[in-house]
């Protein structure tokens, strides 16, 4: 879509007026804002800070007027660059709007403010013994309205669903500033469009979402964890198959290949066996049930090839284990000093049933390209996480990895598979996507063209990509053509 000519400094004058010093536009700020937690920088023009819906109505309404790009964003931990300001323009940041506004146990809903931190949610809802469950990795920091923009979830997707299972209605501030409520504060609803669906996974390219209604769920009376070990990844990931449909509802099943297994034994002190494979399986509920599931899970893994199985109630073990899968992610980037992990192909999903064969081309494409591919996920839902390790000041590492991420999609579409089952689309998977949603992709431009004719929200993002490829704009120094 192409972009109006701006008028920045006129716009700039009212967002002073209107803001005072939650108008940012210092080179250092600016600089803060550039990027999120994805491999691409790009310096906005300003950063606004709204506390209020109204606030974030009229921001909008100027950026319409003056055709200035605005850009949502929230706890800054996206890993596709969605809260990257590509074309320049405001990056309106919703932390501030992080009120908990409701807690509505007798109707099974909260409503939060977008800027409201995930793990500050759930600590809100145990007094009440509820949760919001979907488990996203960065919880600690990320926001409830970057989870919805997204449709953001974890590692209980199998049992739990992701947030757009979660979301009930939506308060949005339309590209034109009006503000619009979609959905209920009921389960049920067949009451017209479900809009309130149509802006999850939007990635802020059809409004800014200012207010959520959240389904909750009961917090779960006990949980008991497994460990299993395996030789092969394709073993591991077949014997996932075989719990699902014995038939079994775990909680979580997590796959971890061998060099994720050595980050987390180094950075975590997991205490890991030195295998090439292995599955942390979860259960949770009533206690008799748990058990009665652990045993089925333990009849159908020593039927399997597994190497060895564990199992424990012990609260200590649990979060050994679960502290060495969270720290995959950070300890990927010590595990070379010249290496650093590249989130391309990062969040790709498939059925469950083909994880054995797509775990083991990713094996082959590695080898194949000389790069380290570090594979681990959600393997329950069958969402797997590659992580490419780079040096990236090299120009032909980047030409690998681009090359790598090519061949691990083309595996993942031959599986039946997304390109994302979690963390969204931004840039990173822009041009996979189209391919992957070509029919829908035109459907998509003009729903989009409907809501916001000046293409003032988040441009350059999704379908509005611009063929740049996905190494552009790097926050690395390396040039790549
Ligand atoms: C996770 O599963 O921890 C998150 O999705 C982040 C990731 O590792 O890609
Ligand atoms: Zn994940």
């Amino acid at each position: 879509m192409v972009l109006m000519p701006i008028d920045k400094k006129g716009m700039f004058k009212r967002l002073k007026e209107l803001l005072g010093d939650r108008f940012l536009t210092g080179q250092a700020e600016r600089y803060c804002y550039a990027t999120d937690a994805s491999i691409y920088r790009a310096l906005p023009d300003a950063v606004v800070v709204p506390t209020s819906t109204e606030e974030v109505s009229k921001i909008v309404k100027l950026a319409n007027e003056f055709k200035v790009p605005i850009i949502p964003r929230g706890g800054g931990t996206g890993l596709c660059g969605s809260a990257v300001a590509v074309h320049g323009g405001v990056i309106i940041d919703m932390q501030r709007m992080n009120k908990i506004k409701e807690v509505r146990p007798e109707n099974l809903y909260c409503i939060v403010e977008p800027g409201t931190v995930y793990d500050d949610l759930n600590r809100a809802l145990k007094p009440f013994g509820f949760c919001f469950p979907t488990a996203p990795g960065s919880g600690e920091a990320c926001t409830i309205g970057g989870m919805v923009a997204l449709n953001a979830s974890g590692m209980r997707a199998i049992k739990y669903g992701a947030t757009r299972d979660y979301v009930l209605a939506l308060e949005v501030v339309l590209p034109s500033g009006e503000i619009m409520r979609c959905g209920t504060h009921t389960l049920k609803n067949s009451s017209g469009y479900q809009l309130e669906r149509l802006f999850v996974g939007s990635e802020g390219t059809l409004g800014i979402i200012t207010e959520i209604t959240l389904k909750i769920v009961t917090l779960p009376k006990s949980v008991s964890v497994a460990l299993a070990t395996f030789d092969t990844m394709e073993k591991a990931g077949q014997t996932v198959s075989s719990i699902i449909a014995k038939p079994i509802m775990p909680s979580s099943i997590e796959i971890m290949d061998r060099t994720c297994i050595e980050v987390a034994n180094t950075g975590a002190n997991a205490g890991f066996p030195d295998v090439a494979a292995l599955l942390i399986i979860e259960c949770d509920g009533e206690i008799e049930g748990v058990r009665r599931e652990m045993k089925e899970v333990e009849a159908v893994i020593r039927k399997s090839s597994a190497l060895s199985f564990e199992c424990s109630e012990d609260p200590k073990v649990f979060s050994r284990w679960n502290a060495g899968r969270q720290s995959i992610l950070p300890a990927l980037g010590r595990l070379k000093p010249e290496l650093k992990i590249v989130s391309l192909a990062d969040d790709m999903a498939i059925p469950i049933a083909n994880i054995g064969r797509t775990v083991m081309a990713f094996e082959h494409i590695a080898k194949k390209n000389g790069i380290i591919v570090a594979s681990y996920g959600h393997a329950s839902d069958g969402n797997l996480h590659t992580k490419l390790l780079i040096d990236p000041t090299k120009p032909e590492d980047w030409k690998k990895a681009e090359r790598t991420v090519k061949e691990i999609y083309d595996a993942v579409m031959g599986q039946d598979g997304t390109v994302s089952g979690e963390h969204g689309i931004g840039i990173s998977k822009a041009p996979y996507m189209i391919v992957e949603r070509r029919t829908a992709i035109e459907t998509m431009k003009a729903i989009k063209r409907a809501l916001d004719p000046n293409n003032i929200m988040n441009p350059g993002k999704m379908f509005d990509w611009e063929k740049k490829g996905i190494m552009a704009p790097l926050r690395y120094p390396a040039e790549v053509e």
